[in-house]
């Protein structure tokens, strides 16, 4: 009876040490296949991550995958710098939010995730793809991912994720690309360098936006108008009263700075006014051409008689326009 026990309790002790050598040894001598950092390798360890995520991973390299038990951090020199997430990557509302981090971290440059989520961020990692939740046909490089809205890719929302007209990003966007009544609606180009695709060299560099006039803004060049960032205001356009007309230039609007982040005035006199006088400073009959209305007998084919731009294409093209 004492000799079975006796054979069983050193049955019972060499099980565990075998046991307690065997998980040494996966730690000391590791447990990977020798192709497991080859790329090109069936067996290559982001193979596994792409199938089933870093969870089975993270009982030897720990929980926060820096290290734990097998002393090897997925993180650091030669290895990831972007990878494995931390908790709230998926949460808006998280510090650690992945918007927040490609913004303020890599400066909004996605080629580094593009390793691991797919050339054109389709390839499924772990059951998900980036288009899973960004599904437009470009994924997250569709031009309202980060600046605009549905209706349009102009702000807001702006890059800080603002709505109101007084941040600097939002501005009066919107007057200008969709919603004014005096002249066509502009094209991203009149104030910015043209971006024709999301890699455009036009388009991200420092994370602030360009902003330099075309032909319209210029008057073909004669002028030099500026954007001040400290005064939030341009000065110099054409569009807003430099225009100069007649036969000596006598025939002028405006030329005050406008406040990119101030609304239009309510009152439709004084609308017509935030560019040129009723008629402008130079022009026939002062005091008698005092209201929008009366613009229509000579300048019908751009105002109505109820004083309204009735073509916008004729107003604030560079010409002259008249009955
Ligand atoms: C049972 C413990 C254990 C598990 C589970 C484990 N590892 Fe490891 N891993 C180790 C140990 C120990 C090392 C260091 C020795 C070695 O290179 O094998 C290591 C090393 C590595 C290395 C570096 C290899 C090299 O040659 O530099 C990578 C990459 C790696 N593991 C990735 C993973 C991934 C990805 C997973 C999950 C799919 C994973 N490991 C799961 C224990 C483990
Ligand atoms: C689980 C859903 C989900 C997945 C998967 C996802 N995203 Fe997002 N992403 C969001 C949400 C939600 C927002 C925030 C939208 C908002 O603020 O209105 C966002 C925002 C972004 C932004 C905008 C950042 C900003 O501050 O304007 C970028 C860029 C982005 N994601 C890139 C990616 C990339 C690249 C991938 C794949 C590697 C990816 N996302 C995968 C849900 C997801
Ligand atoms: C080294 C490979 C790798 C890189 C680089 C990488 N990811 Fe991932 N990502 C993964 C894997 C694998 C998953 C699956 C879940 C996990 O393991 O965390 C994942 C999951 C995600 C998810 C969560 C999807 C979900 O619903 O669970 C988002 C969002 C995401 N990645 C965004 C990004 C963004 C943005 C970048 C670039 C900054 C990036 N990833 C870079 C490998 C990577
Ligand atoms: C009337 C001139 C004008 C037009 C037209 C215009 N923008 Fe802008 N845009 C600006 C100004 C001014 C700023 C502020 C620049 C700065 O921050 O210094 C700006 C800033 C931006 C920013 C950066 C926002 C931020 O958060 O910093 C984006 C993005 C942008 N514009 C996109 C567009 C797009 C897209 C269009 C066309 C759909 C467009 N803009 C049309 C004048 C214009
Ligand atoms: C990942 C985020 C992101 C996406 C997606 C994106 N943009 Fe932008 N966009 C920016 C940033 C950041 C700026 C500020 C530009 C800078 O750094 O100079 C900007 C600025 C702009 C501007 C103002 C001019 C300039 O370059 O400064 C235009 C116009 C513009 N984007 C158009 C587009 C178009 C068109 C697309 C789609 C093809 C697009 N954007 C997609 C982040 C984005
Ligand atoms: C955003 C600035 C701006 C506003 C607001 C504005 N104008 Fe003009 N207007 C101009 C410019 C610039 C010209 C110079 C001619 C051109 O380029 O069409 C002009 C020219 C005109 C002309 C001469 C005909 C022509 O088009 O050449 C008439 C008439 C006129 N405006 C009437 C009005 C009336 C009426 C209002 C108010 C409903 C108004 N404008 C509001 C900028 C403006
Ligand atoms: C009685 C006719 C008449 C009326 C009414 C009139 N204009 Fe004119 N306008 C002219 C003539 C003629 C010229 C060309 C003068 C020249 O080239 O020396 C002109 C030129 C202009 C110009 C510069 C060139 C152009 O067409 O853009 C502006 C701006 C302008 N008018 C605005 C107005 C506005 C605003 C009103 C209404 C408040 C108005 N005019 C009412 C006859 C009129």
């Amino acid at each position: 009876m004492k000799t079975i026990f006796q054979i069983l309790l050193t049955l019972f002790f060499s099980v565990l040490l075998f046991s307690c050598q065997d998980k040494r040894n996966v730690v000391d001598i590791g447990t990977h296949p020798a192709e497991w950092t080859d790329k090109n390798s069936d067996k290559f360890h982001g193979k596994a991550v792409i199938e089933g995520g870093t969870e089975s991973c993270q009982s030897c390299h720990g929980e926060d995958n820096l290290g734990g038990i097998s002393g090897v951090s997925c993180m650091g020199a030669g290895c990831h710098i972007h990878y494995p997430h931390p908790a709230g990557f998926t949460e808006v509302s998280s510090d650690n939010f992945h918007g927040q981090y490609i913004k303020n971290t890599l400066a909004w440059d996605m080629l580094t995730c593009q390793s691991c989520h797919g050339e054109d961020y389709s390839r499924e990692v772990n059951g998900t793809s980036c288009k899973t939740c960004h599904n437009g046909p470009e994924g997250p490089e569709e031009c309202n991912t980060c600046h605009g809205s549905p209706s349009n890719i102009a702000p807001p929302r702006d890059l800080g994720k603002n709505i109101s007209h007084t941040a600097l990003g939002v501005g009066a966007h919107q007057i200008h690309v969709a919603e004014t009544e005096v002249t066509r609606v502009m094209d991203c180009n009149r104030c910015h360098p043209e971006v024709l695709s999301f890699d455009d060299p036009n388009h991200i560099d420092d994370g602030i936006a360009e902003v330099i006039f075309d032909t319209l803004g210029t008057d073909g060049g004669r002028l030099t108008p500026t954007w001040d960032r400290n005064t939030g205001s341009c000065s110099e356009t054409y569009c807003h009263g430099s225009f100069r007309f007649g036969s000596s230039g006598q025939i002028r609007g405006n030329s005050d700075p406008v406040i990119w982040t101030e609304r239009k005035p309510s009152d439709p006199n004084a609308q017509c006014k935030f560019c040129h006088g009723l008629p402008p400073t130079g022009h026939i009959g002062q005091g008698s051409f005092n209201d929008p209305q009366s613009c229509n007998q000579c300048h019908g084919s751009v105002v109505n008689s109820n004083g309204e731009i009735a073509n916008p294409s004729l107003h604030i093209n560079r010409k002259e326009n008249f009955n």
